[in-house]
């Protein structure tokens, strides 16, 4: 069933909480969409387990426009979401607008994100305004991680709390439809999602969030880089993978790949025919 922001209305399914994964390319996209995930984003950690770099700084719009057409092309269902990378609705709303959009009309999402709080509220309003719906992203806020001093738990102090609580409420109100809440106390977490009328995504928020988000490359264990406390690896894929590409690489080696399995056969005599 194709999910689309309706989806993502407290009213929806008081009972169901929302299942959120990244995915980055064609082929997981397609995996994660058959699972009956309510929400795939393609983020901004695309830098981190796919590219290879330290943060999400370095992520370009280009990269972002590459890797949402690829998931685009393998989602049926999932509401397909775009990270605005870091510097693309920082310097103006305008271009704030024109990039969100370019992430809808270019790369095929149906909703964008982006980071921050009271600080991005006119880039809220502004790309709500061109009907294209903001996802926001507050807590652990990843493209702050310079100002932030590293990736720390936010809000554990009490004006910090009170701060989150303000910038989610003044974010529904600036009309994102959803808000992520990363890396936050459980009890903050809590009493945001009581305070405001649009579902919590948590990413290490506990439990009473009206939904969860989780990097697919850390849930399956394929990503050896920051191995973050949230995380729950549901199995060791990565082991996996490099099991079976070992055997692949012995085989070769030892003459076992490939067998007749994996063979063509000329047809009738013709091997007699060959010069
Ligand atoms: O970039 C990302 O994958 C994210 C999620 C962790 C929420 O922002």
């Amino acid at each position: 069933m194709k999910r689309t922001v309706n989806t993502f209305k407290k009213s929806y399914d008081k009972e169901r909480k929302l299942a959120l994964l990244t995915a980055y390319d064609y082929g997981m996209a397609k995996i994660i969409d058959s699972c009956d995930v309510d929400g795939i984003l393609v983020g901004d950690s695309l830098g981190m387990v796919c590219l290879g770099y330290e943060n999400t700084l370095r992520v370009t719009m280009e990269d972002m426009i590459h890797h949402i057409k690829a998931v685009s092309r393998g989602v049926e269902n999932a509401l397909v979401i775009g990270d605005m990378p870091f510097m693309s609705y920082h310097i103006s709303i305008e271009d704030a607008v024109r990039n969100a959009g370019r992430l809808v009309q270019e790369a095929g999402a149906e909703a964008v994100k982006l980071e921050g709080g009271s600080d991005v509220l006119s880039q809220v309003k502004a790309i709500v305004k061109a009907q294209i719906p903001v996802m926001a992203h507050i807590g652990l806020t990843p493209q702050s991680f310079n100002m932030m001093g590293g990736y720390k738990v936010q809000g554990r102090q009490l004006e910090a709390a009170n701060k989150l609580i303000e910038d989610a409420k003044r974010l529904e109100e600036a009309g994102a439809f959803s808000i992520v809440l990363e890396c936050i106390p459980k009890d903050l977490a809590e009493k945001i999602t009581d305070s405001i009328s649009i579902p919590t995504i948590g990413i290490g928020a506990g439990p009473k969030c009206d939904g969860q988000i989780l990097v697919y490359n850390d849930m399956l264990g394929m990503y050896s880089g920051l191995k973050p406390k949230h995380v729950k690896v549901y199995s060791n894929i990565g082991d996996m993978m490099a099991k079976a590409i070992r055997d692949y690489v012995n085989e070769v080696r030892d003459g076992d790949f490939p067998t007749d399995d994996q063979s063509f056969k000329i047809a009738n005599d013709g091997l007699n025919k060959l010069y």
